[in-house]
């Protein structure tokens, strides 16, 4: 089946259906590597406008993400010293690395504003997700 719509469209509305659907998700994006910069590029998203566009490798829940090749799970923000807050209302984050050919390309970013609402369910299923886009990029 061919489609019509571009790649970031096709993320957007992946963005879109995990915010809308699942509650304890309230900002969904995706981050992806620029180019050979060490640095990441936020792609689609939904939720508030986010200063952070650009984050350098390390820096960051996602920045530390880009160099892991691991999932980081954050039950309590607060928590951690190397963290990027983009709103005030955030409590939680989960970020799950993208692989295309075994190389970690980028990774999605959820934000909640609920405490420490990520589960081994939410990781599954995210990583699921991050599957299925590896092959529409
Ligand atoms: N909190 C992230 C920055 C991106 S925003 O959540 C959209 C981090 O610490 O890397």
């Amino acid at each position: 089946i061919s489609s019509t719509k571009t790649v970031d469209e096709r993320l957007k509305n992946i963005c879109e259906l995990l915010e809308s659907e699942i509650p304890h998700y309230n900002w969904v994006g995706f981050y992806f590597k620029n180019g050979d910069k060490n640095e990441l590029k936020l792609g689609p998203y939904v939720g508030e406008p986010t200063d952070h566009t650009i984050i350098p490798f390390g820096k960051g829940i996602c920045g530390q993400v880009a160099v892991s090749n691991k999932n980081f799970v954050v039950p309590d923000v607060a928590a951690q010293d190397n963290y990027i807050a983009c709103s005030i209302t955030v409590k939680a984050e989960i970020v799950i690395p993208i692989f295309v050919n075994g190389e970690n390309i980028g990774q999605i970013d959820i934000d909640s504003n609920t405490p420490d609402p990520f589960t081994e369910a939410d990781e599954r299923f995210l990583e699921f997700v991050c599957e299925k886009v590896a092959t529409i990029l």
